[in-house]
């Protein structure tokens, strides 16, 4: 069986699942090229399967695909500031200990927020960056180096045993089009007060008709990348004439986040 074939039995698979239990779930490590264009495949075949409204289907690709990528990165992130912080106490803590005490200064939220000082936070980014180039070389079969490699397969390992997924589910019922996207690793406060500023910046333009012009360069955030992700995706909503604090949610509870975009009325 050749990949396309494969895809096509992937893809029959989650229509049957979604027709018969209105949701299917996936498991998502990653989204390379290879998995957008899977991903654009679901879509498509589920926009003409259930008779959706196609004129919606880039858009809220790009919304799906855009919320995606900030749960890879959190919990690419995540492991690595897990990783940093372990290096700066190690001399003090046993290492048969050091699993447990990490667990615990990573659930308890105040604790999380004190240890945020103690890690250089451009560094954080830099590694951040650094793992997500080689994690996808890697997957491309481009080319990686041998430390390159070993330091991939030491922080996939980290990932897997401190159990840091990512769970997508779309969901269809009747008319409603709903994505949840659930990640296992929390957004720091400062980072949801950044997000909730520059949320609160686009609905302002937005109340004024002009919430295109978010995107001018004054607007642009620099703490991490871009910051235009999350903007990407409320105005998807803006431009349904629908108000993205209602229809899609950014949550962090127990060391994990998930953010919820509900479409209403996708029916063609
Ligand atoms: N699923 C998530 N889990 C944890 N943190 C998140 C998540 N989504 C977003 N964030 C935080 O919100 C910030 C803003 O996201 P975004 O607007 O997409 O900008 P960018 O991805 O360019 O930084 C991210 O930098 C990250 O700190
Ligand atoms: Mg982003």
């Amino acid at each position: 069986m050749d990949d396309a074939e494969k895809r096509e039995i992937k893809i029959e698979k989650v229509l049957s699942i979604l027709r018969e239990k209105k949701v299917v779930k996936f498991q998502i490590n990653a989204l390379t090229r290879n998995g957008r264009d899977e991903l654009m495949e679901i879509f498509s075949s589920i926009f003409i399967n259930f008779g959706l409204n196609m004129e919606y289907m880039f858009n809220i690709y790009s919304a799906i695909v855009e919320v995606i990528f900030n749960a890879v990165k959190a919990n690419a992130k995540f492991i690595l500031f897990q990783e940093m912080i372990k290096s700066r106490i190690a001399g003090n803590i046993k290492d048969e200990e050091m699993d447990d005490v990490l667990q615990t200064i990573f659930r308890e939220e105040p604790l999380r927020e004190f240890m945020v000082r103690y890690i250089p936070q451009d560094l954080l980014k830099k590694k951040t960056q650094n793992l997500l180039r080689v994690d996808e070389y890697f997957r491309l079969k481009k080319g990686v180096s041998q430390e390159e490699k070993e330091n991939l397969v030491h922080y996939r390992t980290k990932m897997q045993e401190r159990h840091i997924n990512i769970e997508f589910k779309i969901i269809l019922d009747d008319n409603d089009l709903i994505f949840s996207i659930l990640n296992d690793s929390p957004v720091l406060k400062k980072d949801m007060e950044r997000i909730l500023h520059s949320r609160e910046v686009h609905a302002m333009l937005a109340d004024s008709g002009h919430s295109g012009d978010f995107f001018s360069p004054e607007n642009l955030d620099q703490t991490e990348s871009a910051g235009m992700g999350i903007a990407m995706a409320d105005e998807v909503f803006y431009e349904l004439k629908l108000n993205p604090f209602d229809y899609f949610t950014i949550e962090t509870s127990k060391g994990q986040t998930k953010s919820m975009l509900h479409f209403p009325g996708v029916n063609a």
